[in-house]
């Protein structure tokens, strides 16, 4: 098994070996994520952090996944604080950090940005969510804590829930279920549809879908319920998105008596009830925490060791 990508752009670029190897690898790093074992492998390498976009998980989870390993972290959690601000355009900020850093972290409101990155500059670039495009190491560790949880993912039922339109964790999501062999059921209010490119996408690799905007048409079925946030950020119109907001509510009554397993990418607002929480459901604060080993495994397969 290998890695055969220099870029980490959108999980449509990754083949089946390309995750398998990241998911092995993320195994065999828990250790190390969890501070039991160590690791030098990233030691005199520096990872260069660029966030136009506020990020909690992304961000953070690179900084420990790098540091765990050994190495360091330079960049920007907002552009703020960089010289974005006097006007410098994203050309030059990236040429500029990746002369001081080995690989790049870059999250941006543009779709398309970090491919655009990945194109005129020299050292790896990892795309830490491009706007309502992808997110694929988010992608990975889902997929990751699906494995943990059921030993597979083939056969699997998962609904996805809230903001398809644009939403990019299930964008990306989507496409590695489909290549997996998992059955999706995308739950949405009519607004905010997954997107017609994505549904001819799926088809295409015959991956077997449906839609509704009814979750207690899917609650007796699936094994995983990927709750998403209304995202409040990207709608064009305020007013449409005060009507939509709250379409969807995950409480522990709701679940009572179901098989299956709550997760969500976060940061949540009001879709899912604290009660949740501590139930044998929610699962996604564990999942959140595989953020560590699967970026820990990607820094690995991306930047060469000495
Ligand atoms: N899941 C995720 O991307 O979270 P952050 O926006 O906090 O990075």
């Amino acid at each position: 098994m290998s890695f055969s990508l220099k870029n980490i752009i959108s999980i449509k670029d990754f083949s089946k070996d390309d995750i398998n190897f990241i998911l092995k690898q993320t195994e065999k790093l828990e250790p190390v994520a969890r501070s039991q074992e160590m690791s030098q492998n990233m030691a005199g390498k520096i990872l260069g952090m660029m966030f136009y976009e506020p990020s909690t998980r992304t961000r953070l989870s690179f900084e420990t996944s790098m540091k765990r390993l050994g190495g360091g972290v330079i960049g920007f959690a907002e552009t703020g604080a960089s010289s974005v601000t006097k006007g410098e355009n994203l050309a030059d900020t990236a040429r500029m950090v990746a002369e001081y850093a080995d690989a790049l972290v870059i999250r941006h409101n543009l779709e398309g940005a970090a491919r655009y990155v990945s194109d005129i500059v020299d050292v790896p670039i990892i795309n830490a969510g491009d706007g309502a495009g992808q997110h694929p190491t988010q992608t990975l560790l889902d997929i990751y804590t699906m494995k943990r949880v059921f030993g597979k993912i083939k056969g699997l039922n998962v609904a996805l829930i809230g903001d398809l339109k644009y939403g990019r964790t299930v964008h990306s999501l989507s496409y590695a279920l489909g290549m997996f062999g998992a059955k999706m059921s995308f739950v949405s209010p009519p607004e905010l549809k997954m997107p017609q490119e994505t549904l001819h996408d799926l088809k295409g690799a015959k991956a077997v879908t449906r839609e509704t905007d009814n979750i207690h048409d899917v609650l007796d079925e699936v094994d995983v319920l990927y709750v998403t946030r209304i995202q409040k950020e990207r709608f064009p119109d305020p007013e449409e998105y005060s009507r939509i907001k709250g379409a969807y509510l995950i409480n522990s009554e709701l679940l009572n008596g179901k098989d299956l397993i709550v997760m969500h990418p976060l940061p949540r607002v009001d879709e899912i009830s604290p009660d949740v929480d501590d139930t044998k459901y929610g699962k996604y604060f564990e999942q959140a925490f595989y953020g560590v080993p699967v970026r820990m495994a990607i820094l690995n397969a991306l930047i060469k060791s000495f």
